[in-house]
């Protein structure tokens, strides 16, 4: 994760907003991989019974990806689901979308035809209104960025409009790192209380997100499944588990400037292991499908 060598509130600031280094295309890129093979592939063929036993012949399927980014889902899920597509790609950020737009597959599981477009947007101001025709909502790796009220906005939007909703890559604040060390722990528990930080006036759930999701499709009659979808980064991932400790270090000493003095050994100790190809992380995620009432 770029960024780590500003200041601690400039980097906190920067976390925070369109640009910030957990959505870089640098980082985007290098996580897409390990994001490709920890996505749970049985909620994919459940959304997929469910759209072909909603599709209309002749009429593409509507998927609309929020917070797509530079379109790793995109890129992941089109060519995994039959039939034409028809896929909106939303961001706040215009440099990814641009990215996503130029990287979607135009073909679907079954050679049928999968267009795309762009829409720049907040997607905390959807309406059930917006999403009149929408098959399938996606968002990976986005919903740890909101707070309560924005995923309970979400749900409500998705039900209202009938449409189902595929939300991958949530984090759960679970992280295993082998060889074990006791500074984990620590490192771990604030790295879990940035991620539920209050910024600008919002308090984003970070680990907090899968189970609030859930609880918000449940209490509107939606039928949730969920299924555990974690990175398990070993020697053939070194670098993405290298930035991904500098990233999850960096945020922890900002949530605890206490841990800094323990920070640069901790890292260089971790960093040493990962070169070696003896260190393996796995890092909790959630993925949740939630299907429109009588649809499952
Ligand atoms: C961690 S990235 C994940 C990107 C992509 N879904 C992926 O899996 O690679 C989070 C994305 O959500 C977008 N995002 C965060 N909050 C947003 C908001 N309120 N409205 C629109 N996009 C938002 C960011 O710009 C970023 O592209």
């Amino acid at each position: 994760m770029p960024g780590r060598s500003a200041g601690t509130a400039e980097w906190d600031a920067r976390l925070s907003v369109p640009g910030s280094p957990v959505c870089a295309p640098d980082w985007l890129a290098l996580r897409e991989a390990a994001d490709a093979s920890a996505r749970s592939p049985e909620l994919v063929e459940e959304a997929r019974a469910h759209l072909a036993a909603a599709a209309r012949p002749g009429v593409p399927t509507l998927i609309r990806d929020l917070g797509c980014g530079s379109g790793s889902m995109g890129r992941w899920l089109a060519g995994r689901l039959p039939g034409p597509q028809r896929w909106i790609l939303c961001d706040r950020d215009p440099v990814l979308l641009a990215r996503a737009g130029a990287g979607m597959p135009s073909l679907a599981a079954d050679g049928a035809p999968v267009t795309a477009r762009t829409w720049q947007d907040d997607l905390t101001s959807l309406r059930a209104e917006e999403l009149a025709g929408t098959s399938l909502v996606t968002a990976s790796a986005v919903l740890d960025l909101l707070t309560f009220e924005e995923v309970d906005g979400l749900a409500a939007a998705c039900v209202q409009a009938g449409c189902a909703a595929l939300l991958t890559l949530t984090v759960i604040g679970r992280v295993e790192i082998d060889p074990h060390e006791p500074l984990d722990v620590e490192f771990a528990a604030a790295f879990d209380a940035h991620q539920r930080r209050c910024t600008g006036g919002r308090r984003l759930l970070g680990p907090d997100a899968g189970p609030a999701a859930v609880e918000a499709f449940t209490r509107r009659g939606a039928a949730v499944r969920t299924r555990p979808s974690p990175w398990r980064l070993g020697a053939d991932q070194a670098e993405l588990a290298q930035e991904w400790l500098r990233g999850w270090i960096g945020a922890a000493c900002v949530q605890r400037p206490d841990l800094e003095q323990h920070a640069a050994a901790y890292l260089g100790r971790r960093l040493d292991a990962c070169s070696a190809g003896e260190l393996q992380v796995a890092l909790g995620h959630v993925d949740v499908l939630a299907l429109p009432a009588g649809a499952s």
